[in-house]
């Protein structure tokens, strides 16, 4: 194209007052000029999932107001709409005319899960008590996650459920059944088995136990809470009875919070761009989910909750950044469920800190959209930092200096179809010495449609 960047090659540019409508296979960022400015982010992905799911089951309609419109979850609600429930969509809001309890029904194909881990283990654990037949799969990158972390617990409890390679790869047939309560003690504290069997635990007979080696992000329970469903916590057990006669009612109108995992491309572009100073409202800021905010303050950050308040059972805040210098630390095993999915841009901010950041017991991020301790240490080293792969984490040597943050070079990074990747690279690039590129970008669609609009908005693109 003679007359500029193409529609898909959008360099950094003034083309972008409205809303995005066809995904960009790349993404320029032109650095140099600090973030500034109040913007809000895309309702909490998980949570939405979860509020999908859990109105649809409700008797009556339901309203879920700011979720997240990502293609994980829009996949998830089409999965429902597949399963014989109504939903009225818009912009704003998703109005569910839940069926109940036992509303669901067959689908006519297979349900496609797209990229979402956290869409195919929930349905699974939902479609295992049904009385009929669904088939769930999803991308390539989907295709290859370990699902017999949730499908071995689920036979436990009689689910029928075949796979590649035994079940442990999708597609997953569920051949619906009768399933009974069990204890299980889930060796990985990740909250999508524990969703996966509290969800199969509704339809089953009995109390079922689940037990964790840490506490994994609590969002289903709060939501089961929110609808009145009695659920018990004994240190990291969970207590819950299946098959309740009553069921529960709509809800009138969910509010979800704004997601802290995409707030935080900002707080650490924010953190690391000299004179920036940002706001986000309306984030959800659960103690199982704010690990980022501990560390990067632990890193010498200058973060503030203001205005905090609950929504939908959930805490919020409006969080404040402003630029500060950055300096190395340790994280262990113990902070790992809660930072799960920032290690990625975590490790931009280690980047450019002064001395090493170290990360150990994250092998499970290994096993999430892409490797991510591979992806994440291939891009950073290219863009010229040291990164040390371990097996369960990273060494990370900072090249900040005692007066500065460090500044990363110009490349042309690659996404490796991760949304979360592609969104980290995008914010290295905000400290590099000339313009960067991300090629495979369209996968941000994933999880926040609207993060390029949004970081133009806080350059001043925008106004
Ligand atoms: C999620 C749980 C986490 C997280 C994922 C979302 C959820 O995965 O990484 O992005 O919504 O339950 P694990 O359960 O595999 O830890």
């Amino acid at each position: 194209n003679s007359n500029g960047p193409s529609r898909n090659e959008r360099s950094f540019p003034r083309d972008r007052l409205s809303r995005r409508k066809t995904p960009m296979a790349s993404l320029t960022i032109i650095p140099g000029r600090p973030l500034q400015g109040t913007i809000s982010v895309p309702g909490d992905k998980s949570i939405t999932h979860r509020a999908i799911i859990l109105t649809a089951l409700a008797n009556g309609i339901s309203t879920v107001a700011r979720y997240c419109r990502g293609e994980d979850c829009l996949n998830t609600m089409r999965a429902l709409q597949g399963l014989g429930i109504r939903i009225d969509e818009s912009d704003e809001e998703l109005c569910v005319h839940g069926k109940g309890l036992w509303g669901l029904t067959e689908p006519s194909g297979p349900i496609d899960c797209g990229n979402s881990g956290t869409g195919i283990r929930l349905l699974t654990g939902l479609l295992a008590g049904q009385d009929f037949f669904t088939v769930l799969s999803g991308d390539e990158s989907i295709r290859r996650r370990p699902m017999g972390r949730i499908v071995k617990p689920l036979r436990e409890m009689g689910a029928v459920i075949a796979g590649r390679k035994g079940g442990e790869l999708a597609p997953l047939a569920v051949t619906g059944s009768r399933l009974r309560a069990i204890t299980y003690a889930s060796p990985v504290a990740s909250a999508q088995i524990k969703s996966a069997l509290l969800l199969a635990a509704l339809f089953a007979e009995g109390t079922t136990r689940i037990t964790e080696p840490r506490l994994s992000r609590d969002h289903t329970e709060r939501l089961l809470k929110f609808f009145g469903i009695a659920l018990q916590r004994e240190g990291t057990t969970l207590l819950i009875d299946g098959r309740p006669s009553v069921g529960w009612n709509a809800a009138p109108r969910l509010v979800v919070p704004g997601d802290l995992s995409a707030a935080a491309f900002f707080i650490v572009g924010a953190t690391i761009v000299p004179g920036s100073d940002v706001t986000i409202q309306q984030v959800g800021i659960n103690p199982t989910r704010v690990g980022l905010l501990d560390v990067m303050t632990r890193m010498g950050a200058d973060i503030q909750l203001l205005n905090r308040r609950e929504e939908a059972g959930e805490p919020v805040a409006d969080i404040r950044v402003k630029s500060a210098r950055l300096h190395g630390v340790a994280i262990g095993p113990d902070l790992i469920p809660q930072t799960i999915d920032e290690f990625p841009i975590l490790c931009v901010a280690a980047a450019v800190a002064e001395g090493d950041t170290i990360i150990s017991g994250a092998q499970e991020l290994r096993v999430k959209e892409s490797d991510r301790i591979a992806t994440v240490s291939a891009e950073l080293r290219a863009m010229g930092a040291q990164v040390t792969e371990r097996p369960d984490g990273m060494i990370v040597r900072g090249l900040g200096t005692a007066e500065d943050n460090g500044r990363l070079q110009a490349v042309c990074g690659h996404s490796h179809g991760d949304h979360r990747v592609a969104m980290s690279l995008a914010i290295a690039g905000l400290t590099a010495s000339a313009p960067t590129s991300i090629d495979e970008a369209a996968c941000i669609e994933t999880s926040f449609p609207d993060f390029h609009h949004t970081l133009l908005e806080l350059l001043g693109e925008c106004r």
